[in-house]
Parts: structure tokens; C-alpha cells; sequence
């Protein structure tokens, strides 16, 4: 007997049982204020490692289908996740960054050497022009760092007109003169990167005054309707860093304020991407979770100072940090991505689009062959990310409007610490389509979940699921579609309750009419 019943409880245990307690979300049609930024969904291009040099630009002579240089299988992909905006040239990279290095004919470009990544010699050839005329292919804005550390205001307030004016100037003339009559009409302005560190070790009141002197000399040349000025903003719960921006900087030379996130276990010891314990999967997933709590706060300190909620919040670098994957360059963070990932991915966007009243615009570090990447690459051939897949199924949610939901969750427990297992947020589109995306971070238990939406009966339910057996698995060059988005079927639909089971790790976006 006792045999018996404890076989049966190995069978549960290997199936990924289901908890027994009910998870519960009731999502609020009727209360829906914010639209959810699609800039929530933007991407990160630093000049590091193989993100832009042999990642996005193999050069025009390149046997990769190109265009001017950019893989043209790169742009596919980007399109189709509808990237809205993508940040460049960094990072700590954008605080040694000379503009003017990166426009002309390319062989007279001087060349540089990145400081602070692998400390290896770049010859300019992806510049200014590439860059903008690359977004216009992808259809996303883009979002320039300017150099505050190293550079100087007549620098940035030059490349803001050379960028930006249609009239007749030494910038704009210049601009012309490099192939491009039009201005590009850049909106969005990052002054500085990461001013507390690689962006000049500044305090917090010396950015502040930097800060206002860099954006008075910053004009919207062509009235494009405001350009969206960032303060480099706090790592993580630096509070103080938020608090002196906003007592100190006139809320009207303010489009947004920073903050950067990493999911890493410790600086020092980081751990594999690939080969890593429960305990170290646990460990990540309360780090990608203590974005709630940083947003929050933050989000608090700017609504002292900015009751009307003008400013917003600007997570410009998120995503995970593990160590290098073995025998690459060490300053080329490069690392593969799992579906511990997707998690990531999963429960932060779920954080933004129910911080949608704050946070409108944030970039996912990065976009291709560096850290929590979406794309890798090795030669000719290219592969997507678990964590590009999530990017993929929420995009519904770019530009819709925010459903807020109440969620009791059953917890995730690993030696007695717990986290809420269950994430979600939801939104209507503008046909009226809700679409809820849920996820489910326990890796051993399915998650039974009663959803109410509404009052009205629903017509319709359709879902897609990305999941995979192990935490550890990815999509590797040799078997790239291991990890993919399948049709979900797994719940069932009663006037305005979906019933609905999350298989463990699992990511999954209904579509509701
Ligand atoms: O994304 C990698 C680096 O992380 C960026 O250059 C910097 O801003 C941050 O510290």
C-alpha cells in the first residue's frame, strides 16, 4: 500500500504536478487609464563585443544578405517583433563616443579603441548615419546616447542639429554634404550613461547641474513635437540618485529619468548561463522579481516631485548577467540564453505594462550576441532566443491599453524562501481584443489558475506557450528551434472565467474576445 501511493507520488512529482490551492486573477475591463508605451518593448544596441561589429553589421561586402551593410535576416527578425526604439551606442561605450569619428567616407574614419569593452580597436565604419538609416529599415526609433563623460556640450548640442535640422546650418550642411538631405528627427535623448560609474563617477547634485547645462543647449529643431530628454539615472535601489535628480532638475528639462537593472546572482560569481542549480535559478528569478519593488519606489520618489506623472520612468538596461560562456572574450559578454530567461523576460514585461502609468520607455540589454540577447549569431547563420520568443508573444500589448488585475498567487518554495509563482498582466487592444499574459516561474508544478475577466460573457479564447522540459535548455546552432512559441490549449472557457493550467516554466499569452 504504502509502495503504492508513494510510486503515484513519483508519477506527480515527474509530471509536474498541480497544486492543489487555487491561483486567482480577476482582470478590470471597466478601470483601464493607461496605454501601455510600445517603447516599453525597446531594444539595446552597444558598441561591445559582436553586438554591432560582425552581430547587426557585417559590412556591404559581406557574403551575409545585406542591406548597406546590416543583415538583412537580423532586420527580419526585428520587424517582426515590431521593435519600437533601440538605444545606441551605449552604454558605458557612449560616454567615449565621438560622433563626428563615425560620419564620411569610411576610410578616412579615425579609428578608436573601446575602452571598456575587450579594449579592442574599432574602425568607426558603423557611425551615425548607419545607425539612423538601420532604424528606418527597422521601423524603430531611435534612442541616442550622448557623451557627458568625455565629451561636451557643443558636441552633443552638434550632433542633436546634425541629426535633426532641415534648414541651413554648419550641422545640417554637413549632414547633406555625408548623402542625407533630410533630418532624421531623433526624439530620444539619453544625456549620459550610467553617470555614477563608467559615465564619470559623478554625485548625484554634480549630474544634476551637468544635466540642466547639457540640455540647455539642446534644441527640437524641428518641432518634433518635444524631444524626450533622459537623465542617466540610479543602478538599481539607489534611491538617493532618483530623489537629488528630481528636487534638482526643473521637471520642464525632464522627458524621463533611468534606472538600470541586472539579474545577477554576485558581481564576483556570477555563474553559468547554461549549467546552473535550482538554488541559482531561484536566486535569478528574486532578482528579475525586485524589479516590482524598484519600480515602485522609484515611481514613489518621482511622484513627490511630479504628481501629474509627466516624467517617465526609463529602464533603459534590464535583463540577465551571467558569466561569459566559456573560451570568449571576457569584454564581450557573451553568454547563451535558457528558458530561465524567458522567466525573466516574461515577469518583467509584466512589471513595465502594469507600471504603464510610469514606466514608457525601457530597453532590454541587449539586442544581439551580448548579454540577455535576442538574436546570436555565429558567421551566416542566426538564431532566436528563448527570450526573444517571449519579446514576440507580448508585442500584442504594445500600445494597448493597460487592464489592471488583482492575482492571488501560490507560492514557488525552494528551502523554505518563496517567491509568488504566478505573473500576468493583461490589456485590450484597439479592435478590443484582451490579451493576458501569464507565466508561471515554478519549475516543478503546473499552476491551475481561475481567471475572471469581466462581467461579459466571452466568445472566444485562443493561447500560445513557450516552455521546455528543462530549465537548463536552449536554442543552440545545431538545433535552433528547440525552444519555440506552440498553440495552448489547456483551459477552458465558461461566460467570463477561463479555467487555465500553467505547465512549471512556462510563459503563455491568451487572446480573449
Ligand atoms: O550592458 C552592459 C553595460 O552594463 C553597459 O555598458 C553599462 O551601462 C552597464 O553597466
Amino acid at each position: 500500500m504504502i509502495k503504492k501511493f508513494s510510486s503515484s507520488l513519483l508519477f506527480l512529482f515527474a509530471a509536474g504536478f498541480v497544486f492543489a490551492q487555487q491561483n486567482t486573477i480577476t482582470v478590470n475591463t471597466t478601470d483601464a487609464k493607461y496605454t501601455i508605451n510600445k517603447n516599453i518593448y525597446g531594444h539595446f544596441a552597444e558598441h561591445l563585443g559582436h553586438c554591432i561589429y560582425g552581430g547587426f553589421y557585417v559590412g556591404d561586402t559581406s557574403s551575409i544578405p545585406n542591406t548597406n551593410g546590416v543583415r538583412n535576416d537580423i532586420i527580419a527578425a526585428l520587424k517582426k517583433l515590431q521593435i519600437p526604439n533601440l538605444r545606441w551606442p551605449g552604454g558605458c561605450f557612449a560616454d567615449t563616443y565621438h560622433w563626428k569619428d563615425g560620419i564620411g567616407p569610411k576610410d578616412k574614419r579615425p579609428s578608436m579603441v573601446n575602452k571598456w569593452w575587450g579594449g579592442v580597436t574599432e574602425d568607426n565604419s558603423f557611425g551615425t548615419h548607419d545607425f539612423l538609416n538601420m532604424c528606418e529599415l527597422l521601423g524603430a526609433e531611435p534612442y541616442l546616447s550622448g557623451n557627458v563623460g568625455s565629451g561636451t556640450v557643443q558636441e552633443l548640442a552638434d550632433w542633436v542639429q546634425y541629426t535633426n535640422f532641415k534648414g541651413k546650418s554648419p550641422m545640417s550642411d554637413l549632414r547633406k554634404q555625408n548623402g542625407r538631405a533630410e533630418p532624421w528627427k531623433v526624439k530620444l535623448w539619453g544625456i549620459g550613461n550610467e553617470a555614477w560609474g563608467c559615465g564619470g563617477n559623478m554625485k548625484p547634485e554634480y549630474y544634476a547641474d551637468e544635466y540642466r547645462k547639457y540640455v540647455t543647449f539642446i534644441a527640437d529643431w524641428e518641432n518634433t513635437g518635444g524631444l524626450m530628454r533622459i537623465a542617466s539615472g540610479a543602478s538599481d535601489a539607489d534611491y538617493n540618485w532618483t530623489e537629488t535628480l528630481m528636487k534638482n532638475i526643473p521637471l520642464n528639462m525632464l522627458g524621463g529619468v533611468a534606472m538600470h537593472h541586472y539579474s545577477v546572482l554576485d558581481w564576483n560569481k556570477k555563474g553559468s548561463a547554461v549549467e546552473f542549480s535550482e538554488e541559482q535559478y531561484f536566486g535569478i528569478m528574486k532578482q528579475a522579481l525586485l524589479m516590482e519593488e524598484l519600480v515602485t519606489k522609484h515611481a514613489a520618489i518621482m511622484d513627490k516631485y511630479d504628481p501629474q506623472q509627466k516624467i517617465a520612468l526609463v529602464v533603459d538596461e534590464w535583463g540577465g548577467w551571467y558569466d561569459v560562456e566559456n573560451g570568449t572574450n571576457p569584454g564581450f559578454l557573451y553568454q547563451q540564453n535558457t528558458i530561465r530567461d524567458a522567466m525573466i523576460a516574461g515577469v518583467t514585461l509584466n512589471i513595465f505594462n502594469n507600471h504603464a502609468n510610469r514606466v514608457r520607455v525601457a530597453n532590454l540589454a541587449q539586442c544581439v550576441n551580448v548579454l540577455q540577447a535576442v538574436i546570436l549569431t555565429n558567421k551566416e547563420k542566426m538564431i532566436l532566443t528563448p527570450t526573444y520568443h517571449v519579446m514576440e508573444m507580448y508585442k500584442v500589448h504594445q500600445n494597448a491599453t493597460l487592464l489592471p488585475l488583482t492575482i492571488t498567487s501560490n507560492d514557488y518554495i525552494l528551502d523554505g524562501q518563496k517567491l509568488p509563482a504566478i505573473s500576468s498582466s493583461a490589456s485590450k487592444d484597439s479592435t478590443g481584443t484582451i490579451h493576458i499574459s501569464l507565466v508561471n516561474i515554478d519549475p516543478t508544478h503546473a499552476q491551475k489558475i481561475t481567471l475572471n475577466i469581466g462581467t461579459e460573457k466571452l466568445s472566444g479564447t485562443t493561447g500560445r506557450i513557450l516552455t521546455s522540459k528543462k530549465l537548463q535548455d536552449y536554442n543552440s546552432f545545431a538545433d535552433p528551434e528547440k525552444i519555440k512559441p506552440a498553440i495552448f490549449k489547456d483551459f477552458a472557457l465558461d461566460k467570463n472565467t477561463i479555467t487555465i493550467t500553467l505547465p512549471a516554466t512556462s510563459v503563455v499569452v491568451l487572446t480573449v474576445k
